[in-house]
């Protein structure tokens, strides 16, 4: 018998942990895993290069322009076990995950001709199946169809908490203030720009993981797959 490979799409707020229950998702599964905010932060990142972007200007048509010399790729790098971004050909994975880069993101990603690029790109990817993508918008725009639908929240200072930890973690100098205004600020942003907000889609399961170990978060997504799979 073919085994039947589903969507499983996971939206919700900044930091609430949605990549990593998707990587363990997509391993476990052996799916492919898409995480589509690296895609709006590599494409911020070029935008902040090009000085077309920064904190107090903004020229969206220059960016526009661009957009068809962006070359976008996530390259599999099989010692950590993860598919990396690669901007024009070049490993911008840690570059695109700083602090900066989270400052700038909500407002590229709140036009609607980088969405409509990243959306075609995105929706590529899952013609297979067999995918698990997390974002803002999987749910209700990209894959409005997938058979899994998950939206994950958790308050804003465990969040920040979070994020706080991983950008040290890397190394980054971050002071925790400055990344709890970053969540809140993206949290606005992305919730109420006119061309898809993120809301939670009518048929998602919502996650409130503010108190819930990743072990049980795990487990509870794993068994709601299963399920799902069984069903078809
Ligand atoms: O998942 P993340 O925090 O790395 O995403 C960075 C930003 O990208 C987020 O603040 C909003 C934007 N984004 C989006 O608009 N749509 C997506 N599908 C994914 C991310």
């Amino acid at each position: 018998m073919v085994e039947k490979k589903i969507i499983i799409a996971i939206d919700g707020f900044s930091s609430t942990g949605k990549s990593t229950i998707a990587k363990h998702l997509a391993a476990e599964l052996n799916y492919l895993y898409v995480d589509t905010g690296a895609m709006y932060r590599a494409i911020t990142y070029y935008a902040m290069q090009q000085k077309f972007v920064g904190p107090d200007f903004f020229d969206t048509d220059a960016l526009i322009n661009e957009l068809n010399n962006i070359s976008l790729e996530f390259v599999y790098n099989s010692e950590l076990k993860f598919s990396e971004m690669c901007l024009n050909g070049v490993n911008v994975e840690r570059e695109i995950r700083t602090i900066e880069v989270s400052k700038l993101v909500s407002k590229v990603s709140a036009i609607s001709e980088v969405r409509k690029k990243l959306v075609e790109q995105q929706q590529t990817m899952g013609t297979k199946r067999g995918l698990v993508m997390d974002g803002r918008d999987i749910g209700t725009v990209v894959f409005p169809e997938a058979e899994l639908k998950l939206f994950m929240t958790a308050s804003p200072e465990k969040r920040a908490t979070r994020r706080y930890k991983e950008l040290l973690d890397r190394g980054h100098k971050v002071n925790y203030d400055e990344v709890l205004e970053n969540v809140q600020q993206r949290d606005l942003i992305d919730s109420t720009r006119e061309d898809s907000p993120l809301i939670k889609a009518k048929d998602a399961v919502e996650f409130d993981n503010s108190d819930m170990g990743l072990k049980e978060q795990f487990e509870r997504v794993y068994n709601l797959a299963l399920l799902t799979i069984s069903k078809l």
